[in-house]
């Protein structure tokens, strides 16, 4: 079995939210958002890596976490040189699923290099310029907006998040920086529980799911 290694980035602020400490560690159902996501990782996972802000980043398999979302994954991945895979996991997502887990680290199958939950687009997508007048309405088929895990050969990932602090920043997803080496990523469709802890009112609607 090759060794599977899970990275949490949980190193955000949490500036949305706007909570008296960073978003990871605001308690949601009676624990920490981040202790949600590390159950379930932990059970598929040889070893869970988080990357954590500064004053929270103490302790085993904890390391610092980077200016941005990617530069947390890539302190995280440098902290596993035994990892041959690598299950990426947002903190913010403390709905996923070890089903969910399981399916995407299934779909890494010979020949694919990343394997990324995602979502079938439910609304009608439009583009619209800055002033906000419509330009065109897309084609939803065939668009999926794109959550975590993200799981990947973890000699890829090393490779994607070579870069330097601009282009780890400006990256939205791990996948995205894959991809711009060629390499091949597919999508695994989540359930629609699998939200993310942005807005208060996020932190709301996750409360009651998890109370459940
Ligand atoms: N993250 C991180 N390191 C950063 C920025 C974000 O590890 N420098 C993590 C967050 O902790 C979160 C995930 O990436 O688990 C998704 O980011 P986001 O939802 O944007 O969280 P925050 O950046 O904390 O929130 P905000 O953008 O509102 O400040
Ligand atoms: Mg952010």
């Amino acid at each position: 079995m090759s060794a599977v290694v899970g990275l949490v980035p949980a190193g955000g602020s949490g500036e949305r939210l706007g909570a008296d400490r960073p978003k990871a560690f605001v308690v949601c159902a009676g624990r920490p958002l981040l202790e949600w996501s590390l159950d379930v990782l932990r059970e598929v996972c040889d070893r869970v890596i988080v990357a954590a802000p500064e004053g929270y980043d103490d302790g085993e398999n904890f390391v610092r976490g980077g200016d941005s979302r990617s530069a947390s994954v890539r302190n995280a991945l440098v902290a596993a040189p035994e990892a041959e895979i690598a299950v990426v996991h947002d903190a913010a997502r403390p709905l996923v699923t070890r089903d969910l887990v399981e399916r995407c680290l299934a779909a890494l199958e010979p020949g694919v290099d990343g394997a990324i939950a995602a979502a079938p687009m439910s609304d009608t997508v439009k583009e619209a310029a800055a002033d906000g007048r419509v330009l065109r309405t897309l084609d939803r088929s065939g668009l999926w907006a794109i959550q975590t895990p993200q799981v990947f050969r973890a000699d890829v990932l090393r490779r994607a998040v070579e870069r330097d602090a601009a282009a780890l920043a400006a990256a939205t997803d791990d996948a995205s920086l894959v991809e711009e080496l060629g390499a091949t990523v597919r999508v695994v469709e989540a359930p629609p529980e699998n939200i993310k802890v942005t807005r208060e009112s996020d932190l709301r609607i996750v409360e009651a799911l998890l109370a459940d």
